[in-house]
């Protein structure tokens, strides 16, 4: 899926940007100290607290301080391996459009990369952080770049001028990282209702239907677009999918789940796209959970007789543990509960006597799921969590 040959160029241009790749937080935090005074990482710190409240206000003015000279490399280092994976699938995917519009494009490190890669093609980035683009112009004038013009605007305000073969948004167009997507049908599904007004909430309250729109009225008949958010989540997945399915966009490859290291933490985003309308479209949209990493239930290799280890017969906090509660034998419900938020949102708990032990099965809309089965004699221990989880905010 991905072509190393890049690598080498990728490096050496995130290095002229003065990243520096790391792998222990240690390091990492070591350097930060050394770069930036006190002052300097209290004021990050606040602004990203800031940013968390989600007005476009307080995200302006994180992105604008990310600008400064002194933060940029510290601060964008700590991403040097999301660049490395978005940089060489993006390049890899210019094709032959000749007109590229990068949205939301901060300082332009991606942006200067492709244009470096691609001279014959004119790339316009975009963004809202006024003091971003001023530094994405200084270095795209310092690399002596002639294909890449860097624009300030805000996609929610104002309409980019210019028509594009390709548009690119990459961690971009759903920052809404708080808001709660939209919740399946029930606990028991991972199916998302077909009704339009949830999908037009989300789309409105999020932004994205709007900015979709914008970006659909910009893009060439035979466009693409190249698209990678935050929306691992079903509850996201689903209705960013179903936004693009509205307007016409289409799968012309599958969609590959990306991962990349923050330093020490592993970051999951979720799907890569790669999206066209008409007859480029391949692939059908797929609204399954993504394959998890959860314990097979195997009833034959349950241990038999008890133990007062306290051990888990079975434990599985991933989507098919819904599999194996509905495989369990003779259920027998103890307790239940079913909590509903008038959002559609539901929270069910139930404790349980199956032939294999007795267990505890937690599902909500948005697709969590919790198996844990243990030897009847510990039926107390998971009464208490039952008791907590009934008991706690949806
Ligand atoms: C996380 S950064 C991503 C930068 C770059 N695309 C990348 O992949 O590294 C998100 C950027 O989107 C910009 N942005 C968010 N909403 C925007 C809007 N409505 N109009 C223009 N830019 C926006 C922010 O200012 C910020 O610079």
């Amino acid at each position: 899926m991905i072509n190393d040959s890049r690598l080498p160029s990728l490096h050496s241009h995130l290095a002229w940007w003065g990243l520096r790749p790391f792998t222990s937080d240690e390091a990492y935090f070591q350097w930060q100290r050394e770069a930036l005074s006190p002052d300097e990482i209290a004021t990050l710190h606040r602004q990203v607290e800031q940013k968390r409240r989600g007005s476009s206000t307080d995200e302006v003015a994180f992105y604008d301080a990310t600008a400064h000279p002194n933060i940029l490399p510290v601060l964008y280092s700590q991403r040097y391996d999301y660049y490395l994976a978005i940089g060489q699938r993006v390049a890899d995917r210019l094709g032959e459009a000749r007109s590229i519009l990068d949205v939301g494009c901060g300082v332009g490190i991606l942006t200067t990369f492709y244009a470096r890669q691609y001279p014959d093609k004119a790339f316009v980035g975009i963004d809202r952080s006024p003091l971003s683009i001023a530094r994405a112009q200084e270095q795209a004038q310092a690399l002596g770049l002639t294909n890449v013009r860097f624009d300030c605007l805000d996609l929610d305000r104002v309409a980019p001028a210019g028509a594009y073969d390709l548009i690119l948004a990459t961690h971009a167009l759903v920052q809404a990282e708080q808001d709660p997507g939209l919740p399946s049908r029930s606990w028991r599904t991972f199916e998302r209702a077909s009704e339009s007004q949830p999908q037009t909430d989300f789309e409105q309250r999020t932004g994205i239907g709007p900015r979709l729109d914008c970006l659909s009225s910009l893009l060439a008949a035979e466009g693409r677009m190249i698209l990678f958010e935050k929306t691992r989540q079903l509850a996201r997945r689903v209705p960013l999918q179903r936004a693009l399915a509205a307007r016409g966009f289409g799968l012309i490859e599958q969609p590959e789940l990306i991962r990349y290291r923050l330093v020490e933490e592993v970051a999951d985003d979720g799907p890569f796209y790669l999206l066209g309308r008409g007859d480029s479209r391949r692939f059908r949209w797929d609204e399954s959970p993504e394959p998890d990493e959860g314990p097979h239930f195997d009833r034959a290799k349950l241990k038999a007789g008890s133990t007062d280890s306290g051990e888990p017969l079975y434990e599985n906090h991933w989507p098919s543990a819904q599999i194996a509660w509905e495989q369990l034998h003779a259920k027998h419900l103890l307790k239940e509960t079913t909590k509903q938020e008038p959002d559609g949102r539901q929270l069910h708990v139930e404790l349980g006597q199956a032939e294999e032990g007795v267990y505890l099965y937690c599902a909500n809309t948005l697709d969590q799921r919790q198996l844990v089965l243990l030897e009847p004699a510990s039926r107390a221990l998971l009464a208490a969590y039952y008791q907590d989880i009934a008991a706690s905010a949806l």
